[in-house]
């Protein structure tokens, strides 16, 4: 192995899907694509500098203070009490804004981990966790960890407490696979947040409970009948969905292709379904794609295991 210190690491940071229908705000699971290239290198020039973004159609900002992947990289720096220290990052946008794919957990993640590896890795990933929230909050003002918690850990995390960061990994039932397609429309977190109800019915909250404890039975327990019983969101999906053109159609389509169950992805526009086998996968995919496409709204479909790796190191020099 060489000893020689690194000069430069490059990173993947995949797509998650928040929330899993019952679990607003505290469950999300990753996925394999699309995901996001933050690439870090050592510079004379002190502190850190944002030099180059792509595939954000000139809409992110350059200035590491504003941009969610270098707020969570200053604030691991500062941490690491190493905030002059001279680092160039470049920032590959290769997921859709306003997706509900999880696009600035992506680079919150991303910009921290990346940098955490340029220096050795002096902290864990889970030590990672207030940096990447901290980067997330940035973009949409909102302090959740269901989007970059699976994102920077792998799998299916639960959040038992988002302002304590009490996070946990669930474990990924092996024939369990995700559907998830992204309609070309834009939802923005904070609006599709703003759309949510301040009040929830009693009976309403504890159907919601309920469901959220099955589905993590039936995740623990490789349930897949119990995990399509209990994938239902009372709270979110009913004012969310008119955000979405022909979300019950795309429901019902992915339901009548052998989904165990369906719902919005993070604040969406973006959908999932939860399937046993590849196949079911695929097929629930093509009809909820086909459903789009009817309106017509472009729709890329991604079908994926639950990718239990998450952010990763795609290249050193
Ligand atoms: N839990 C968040 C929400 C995810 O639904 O608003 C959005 O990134």
């Amino acid at each position: 192995m060489s000893t020689q210190p690194l000069k430069e690491v490059r990173v993947f940071s995949p797509a998650t899907v928040a929330n899993v229908a019952c679990g607003f705000d505290v469950l999300g699971f990753c996925i394999d694509a699309p995901g996001d290239e933050i690439v870090a290198r050592f510079s004379s020039q002190p502190g850190l500098r944002i030099t180059k973004i792509t595939g954000d159609g000139g809409r992110l900002p350059l200035d590491a203070k504003l941009n969610t992947a270098g707020v969570s990289a200053q604030a691991l720096l500062r941490h690491l009490g190493k905030a002059d220290l001279g680092i160039e990052m470049e920032i590959h946008k290769k997921m859709p804004f306003g997706s509900g794919l999880g696009s600035s957990a992506a680079s919150a993640v991303g910009g921290a981990f990346v940098v955490n590896e340029l220096l050795g890795a002096p902290l864990s990933r889970r030590q990672l966790l207030p940096f990447v929230v901290a980067g997330e909050a940035a973009a949409d003002g909102a302090w959740h960890a269901d989007n970059v918690a699976p994102c920077l850990l792998g799998g299916i995390t639960l959040i038992r407490s988002n302002a304590e960061l009490d996070v946990m990994n669930v474990p990924i039932p092996e024939n369990l696979w995700a559907a998830v397609v992204h309609p070309d429309i834009v939802v923005l977190t904070k609006v599709a947040r703003e759309i949510m109800p301040r009040h929830i019915q009693l009976e309403t909250s504890t159907q919601q409970s309920g469901n959220l404890g099955g589905l993590l039975c039936g995740f623990f327990q490789s349930d897949y009948a119990l995990i399509g019983r209990s994938l239902h969101d009372l709270i979110a999906e009913p004012h969310r969905q008119r955000l979405i053109p022909e979300f019950y159609r795309a429901k019902r389509a992915a339901l009548a292709a052998g989904a165990l169950g369906f719902s919005i992805s993070g604040a969406g526009p973006s959908v999932f379904a939860l399937c046993e086998g590849e196949a079911a996968a695929r097929r629930a995919a093509a009809a909820v794609a086909e459903v789009f496409a009817a309106v017509p709204i472009l729709a890329t479909p991604y079908v994926s295991r639950v990718n239990p790796k998450g952010v990763h190191v795609i290249a050193r020099a």
